[in-house]
């Protein structure tokens, strides 16, 4: 079943929602090199619990850290730890809280340094791949036509989409109805005014092939190449949508 938000549901999250973007804000003022993955978790650890928040990932199925952040190969749910920003690396931050019961999920894909000018058109691609797959929600609209957009974006760019990975609903739990691929696998699910949905396109340079890492959560690029991830909440309205976790 698909959930169809009250509006007080829907009060909760878009407050979820700044909260998050807040926290990327202040995230986004310590990406540089030398700083290790774990200082980044630490950092939006402290500003969620600061703001009545609590981090969806922590423990979900045991995942060990507040943020996943993925660098370079890495596609998601890297585990933070010792490892240093170096110059030339692309790290994504995947970061999920909830607020009085919602939860936001968004994700933002940094620039380490000088990085190559194909990494990032990669980057940026992914981002504006998001944008083509939201323009496309309003009531009536369908999955698969969120999915597409996404897809002939990538494809029109020379990148390849990650399919084992899909966006997803979003509300009291962190994932709900329906999956929201990033390739059109055809789901005619219709979307309603009230639904929230995370729109999430994880695209490659290379290939679309990954593989899971012996830790059982980074998920890696199969040929090694970078892959960039971006990510918002987005809350389907009458005539079209509202991007509940920002538009940076
Ligand atoms: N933010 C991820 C998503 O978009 C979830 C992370 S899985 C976790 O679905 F286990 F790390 F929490
Ligand atoms: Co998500």
């Amino acid at each position: 079943m698909i959930s169809i938000k009250s509006e007080r549901e829907i009060a909760l999250m878009k407050e979820a929602g700044l909260i998050l973007q807040k926290a990327f804000k202040e995230i986004e003022k310590h990406i540089r090199v030398g700083i290790t993955t774990k200082e980044l978790d630490k950092i939006a650890y402290a500003f969620i619990i600061k703001n009545d928040c609590i981090p969806s990932c922590l423990n979900y199925e045991g995942y060990p850290a507040t943020m996943c952040i993925s660098i370079n190969d890495e596609v998601v749910h890297g585990i933070p730890g010792k490892r240093k920003l170096k110059d030339g690396d692309i790290v994504s931050c995947d970061l999920v809280l909830s607020y009085k019961g919602y939860h936001a999920d968004a994700t933002r894909t940094y620039i380490v340094g000088n990085v190559k000018e194909q990494i990032k058109e990669l980057v940026e691609n992914t981002k504006n791949a998001f944008y083509e797959g939201v323009k496309q929600v309003h009531e009536g609209a369908r999955i698969k036509d969120i999915s597409e957009a996404i897809e002939k974006y990538a494809h029109a760019h020379g990148l390849s989409v990650v399919e084992e990975l899909v966006g997803h609903g979003i509300g009291s739990a962190m994932h709900e109805e329906p999956d929201v691929p990033n390739f059109n696998d055809g789901s005619n699910i219709r979307l309603k005014a009230g639904m929230t949905i995370a729109i999430e396109p994880m695209l490659n340079l290379g290939s679309k092939e990954v593989y899971l890492c012996d830790d059982n959560w980074t998920v890696k690029t199969m040929d090694k190449k970078p892959s960039a991830h971006y990510e918002n909440t987005v809350l389907v309205t009458k005539d079209g949508y509202e991007i509940l976790t920002g538009e940076d």
